[in-house]
């Protein structure tokens, strides 16, 4: 029967990586794969990851089932984290773990159809490229509304919002990157998300808020800035979360999915549907890294030890974005200076055309996906000047 089956077109971010391993030029530089990097090119593991794992290899007790919806204090600790722990909208909020923030959003899309089969999903043009697999895969339809302009390398906000008012119909969903927007960069300022809420609200539609990043941007509360607004404004507001990025759990698999219903019972019925939809599908959660986010969030001086090496990531990023946007900044390069520094997180999408992307993929051993999106955290104080001069040559 396998012989039925069609070869799939490889993963173009694995291709990507691929090639640039395969590239023999000392001097190549890594803009590809969506990981944090060291200044040595590393994806380490955490200090904190380490010690709460020492801690844990002697109190875990059992490796017994946990539960469908995975840990109850990880979904506790991960929404006071995100939402602040007196967030009224924490009394009407059904949460389960999932396999990383792809997992989650998997969830939050089963949630979906099976509440509203007949829902759009709206999402940004441009958006992370395995939404729309991972979502419309659930069968839900999805559309797009204009986000990011590729000569401004702004968000196109007032577009934005006058495109969902004409095209979206009520009950459809907004999918919205709570903050470091992946490929961009460029993300709301807080007056436009009161404005964007306001709007949900008169429209009657439903923010699904992905936040992969948060902690990375700018700083944990104004990465969570945005969510916070919509769990104050509107009656439901959907989360999927990832550990990946910000506790360096890639691996691991380490996500949430929360829904914020209109009321209590609602919530415990929407918890129910969780633990239905993902005992299909993978049954349950892996433990390990939701334990170790637990272990760093409970214990103080894991916590504070961890906030600083999240510090140390964004600073670093900043740091790199200032530079970069300094190299750039010649003539040509100005409107991607500024907008290189003003961006969140670890990606930018620049303007080049797919034909010279590939050619410093050629020519300079320069490798970013053919939308121009680089992951800053793949730049270092070396080799800026070099990226920065192959960029402005190929413009
Ligand atoms: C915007 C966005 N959402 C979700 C994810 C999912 O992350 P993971 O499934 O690795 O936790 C990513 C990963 O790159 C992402 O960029």
């Amino acid at each position: 029967m396998f012989e039925a089956l069609t070869p799939q077109p490889a993963d173009a971010i694995i291709a990507l990586m691929q090639a640039c391993q395969a590239d023999t030029n000392p001097d190549k530089i890594d803009l590809g794969v969506g990981v944090y990097k060291d200044a040595t090119g590393a994806t380490t593991i955490l200090k904190a990851v380490k010690q709460a794992e020492q801690l844990w290899w002697n109190e875990e007790d059992t490796k017994t089932y946990v539960s469908t919806t995975g840990n109850a204090e990880f979904c506790r600790l991960m929404l006071d984290l995100m939402l602040g722990a007196d967030n009224p909208a924490l009394t009407r909020i059904a949460a389960s773990q999932a396999a990383g923030g792809s997992g989650a959003l998997r969830l939050g899309a089963e949630l979906i159809k099976a509440a509203s089969p007949n829902a759009t999903i709206w999402a940004s043009t441009p958006t992370w490229a395995n939404h729309i697999p991972l979502i419309s895969s659930a069968g839900l339809k999805m559309d797009s509304y204009p986000y990011y302009n590729r000569e401004t390398l702004g968000v196109d906000f007032e577009d934005m919002l006058a495109h969902l008012e004409a095209n979206a119909k009520a009950g459809d969903i907004v999918l919205l990157h709570g903050c470091c927007h992946n490929p961009t960069g460029a993300d709301l300022s807080h007056d436009e998300w009161g404005r964007l809420a306001d709007l949900l609200v008169a429209q009657n539609l439903t923010p699904f808020v992905d936040l992969a990043y948060f902690g990375l941007g700018r700083s944990m509360d104004d990465d969570t800035y945005g969510l916070r607004k919509l769990t104050q404004i509107c009656p439901e507001v959907i989360i999927a979360a990832s550990c990946s990025k910000n506790f360096a759990l890639y691996r691991e698999r380490v996500g949430l999915i929360a829904v914020v219903c209109k009321d209590a019972d609602t919530a415990a019925i929407a918890k129910s549907q969780f633990g239905a939809i993902q005992r299909k599908i993978i049954s349950m959660p892996p433990d390990h890294g939701a334990a170790l986010v637990v272990r760093i969030l409970s214990d103080e001086t894991l916590r504070q030890l961890w906030m600083e090496e999240l510090s140390e990531m964004r600073d670093r990023m900043r740091d790199l974005r200032r530079k970069l946007s300094e190299a750039l900044n010649v003539q040509g390069g100005e409107t991607m200076s500024a907008a290189v520094v003003n961006q969140n997180g670890m990606f930018s999408t620049l303007p080049l055309s797919p034909m010279q992307a590939i050619k410093l993929r050629e020519e300079y051993s320069i490798y970013m996906t053919n939308s121009g999106r680089i992951n800053i955290a793949g730049t270092n104080n070396e080799n800026i000047p070099r990226l920065a001069t192959a960029i402005l040559s190929v413009l």
